[in-house]
């Protein structure tokens, strides 16, 4: 049996222990929030936080979670930094498909909850093993930068309003 806990509940499984967590997530948890994009630790769109930490899920085997905190998109706006994270994300407008923005959101989160203040280059080591198609990366940035100049979750929203009102004076 392997216990461990999902967005802060605890729960047990006897599924065979080398399921991909991705798997367990979605098909047992019914968490779809998390997706499936390579299905071979490529390109991010499957990144969960386990014990804080990015982790792509759908190459760790559920075995490998014994005793270990999970946190999904589906929990990570609970959370005072991906609040913010989410917050940002749509002040700056980041999403296109939407296909691999829990990952980034997941990432982002986990690199602000570390580094209050990541420059760019911080930025895009911690964000580089997360692909986006539509090539969102400079909004992405963006907000990262602009989670990490709020000081609270409600201010992070006038960031893109004062952005929109210096462009069209
Ligand atoms: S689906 Fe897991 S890294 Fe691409
Ligand atoms: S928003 Fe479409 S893949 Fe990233």
């Amino acid at each position: 049996m392997i216990r461990f806990t999902v967005n802060g509940e605890r729960l047990e499984t006897d599924i065979s222990p080398t399921t991909p967590l991705l798997w367990f997530l979605r098909d047992n948890l019914s968490m779809t929030g998390t997706k499936f994009g390579c299905g071979m630790a490529l390109c991010g769109a499957c990144t969960v936080l386990v014990n804080g930490e990015p982790v792509r899920a759908c190459s760790m085997p559920i075995s490998a979670m014994a005793g270990k905190r999970v946190v999904t998109i589906e929990e990570i706006g609970k959370t005072p930094v991906g609040k913010k994270v989410q917050d940002a994300w749509i002040a700056e407008d980041v999403v296109q498909c939407g296909y691999c923005q829990s990952g980034q959101i997941m990432s982002a989160t986990a690199l602000l909850t570390k580094n209050k203040a990541p420059t760019d280059t911080e930025i895009d080591a911690a964000m580089s093993g997360n692909i986006c198609r539509c090539g969102t990366y400079n909004r992405v940035r963006a907000a990262i930068k602009t989670a990490a100049a709020s000081g609270s979750a409600a201010s992070a929203p006038a960031t893109k309003a004062a952005r929109k009102a210096k462009a069209s004076s």
